[in-house]
């Protein structure tokens, strides 16, 4: 067994975490800009499974991290549905928007298996390569944040209509909940059957609801898609990253109870240690600052990766930054953080 997969079923407890980064497939490695560079667009990249599991396997070989996270996106459930979804060229992702019940009629909730199948093969194919330290991570968007793109037709500072829909609307965003959960647990089941070792759950935009609410639409749908994955798949350890939502990790925790949960970079560590770690028992990930891996000195980075060590290590953990790496991120940093993690 693995690292990742023993720290995440608590089998060990590592003096040396397991360490992977969230994006770490992109932009910042010029071998990645170089397959990119060849094909027309990013969705084309995703589906095409000989290049998606050469992508995920780059930054494996260039590093060795403990953890593969297939090469895809979160918009692929979206696209799957009959969704329109464009990546546009440093504009980000652009969604054809839907608002109300005559909209959901159209989507296409049989399509999950064949539409994403090429994710499947992707995942089938990289698990041949993949050496058995390495853990292989399928992943799914959360209902809420893929609800949000879906609403509001890409990205948004706040996602004010979606906040509005759903106070609104009640009806109908509960209705688009609620197909999201369904396709989202078939996306999870087809990709732990193809091979994926642990499976995670990206919540970016978990962190604009308050508390009533985000019970209703991050935490209730979640702990639906965490309980009917352990049902059909014992083994697979599932990680959630309700990212930004402060204090409320903990009730997350508590009721949604995942084997590894993600955070972000925001959270008091002291907090952490004692409400999650040692109250709850949970195995935490995170939570290094992804723009400080990018833009700080290799002093202040090495400061900090030695507090995260410092405030963790005590108990089970995953070593992780608390965002996704940025495209300006020199390689040498990451370098430098590896070595700090694998030799303290
Ligand atoms: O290496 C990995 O982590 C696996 C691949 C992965 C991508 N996106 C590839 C990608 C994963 C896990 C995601 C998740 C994802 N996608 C999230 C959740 C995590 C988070 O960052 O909050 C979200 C919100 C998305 C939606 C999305 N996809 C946006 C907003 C963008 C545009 C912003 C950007 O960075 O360009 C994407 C595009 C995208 N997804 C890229 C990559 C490598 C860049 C596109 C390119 O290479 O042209």
């Amino acid at each position: 067994m693995n690292k990742l997969l023993n720290t995440l079923l608590k089998k060990e407890k590592n003096s040396n975490p397991p360490i992977w980064v969230m994006r770490q497939a992109g932009r910042y490695l010029p071998e990645y800009r170089a397959i990119r560079s060849d094909v027309k667009n990013f969705l084309e990249l995703c589906y095409t499974p000989k290049l998606a599991s050469e992508v995920t396997l780059q930054p494996i070989r260039r590093f060795g991290f403990d953890a593969a996270i297939i090469f895809s996106d979160i918009l692929v459930i979206p696209d799957a549905l009959g969704v329109k979804v464009e990546f546009v060229k440093n504009e980000g992702p652009k969604l054809q928007k839907i608002s109300n019940l005559e909209d959901l009629k159209t989507f296409k909730t049989d399509n999950i298996k064949s539409h994403l199948n090429p994710v499947f093969e992707a995942l089938a194919l990289t698990k041949s390569k993949l050496d058995k330290d390495v853990a292989l991570i399928g992943f799914s968007g959360s209902p809420w944040t893929l609800a949000c793109y879906m609403i509001e037709g890409g990205g948004s500072k706040n996602f004010e209509s979606v906040r509005r829909s759903a106070i609104e609307n009640e009806e109908f965003f509960s209705q688009l909940i609620e197909i999201l959960t369904v396709s989202i647990i078939e996306y999870l089941s087809h990709q732990i059957k193809a091979g994926a070792d642990v499976v995670k759950l990206f919540d970016s935009w978990a962190g604009v609801l308050p508390p009533e609410q985000l019970r209703k639409w991050v935490i209730a749908p979640t702990k639906k898609i965490v309980s009917e994955i352990k049902k059909l798949h014992p083994n697979i350890p599932v990680i959630c990253f309700p990212r930004g939502v402060g204090v409320n990790y903990e009730e997350f925790a508590r009721e949604v109870a995942p084997h590894g949960l993600a955070i972000d970079q925001t959270l008091e560590r002291n907090w952490v240690k004692k409400n999650l770690q040692e109250n709850l028992g949970q195995v935490v990930q995170g939570n290094l600052d992804n723009i400080l891996l990018a833009f700080g000195s290799k002093k202040e980075i090495e400061k900090e990766v030695l507090n995260i060590l410092e405030s963790f290590s005590d108990q089970p953990f995953i070593f992780n930054l608390g965002h996704g790496i940025l495209p300006e991120t020199p390689i040498e940093n990451v370098e430098l953080v590896l070595d700090l993690v694998r030799k303290n």
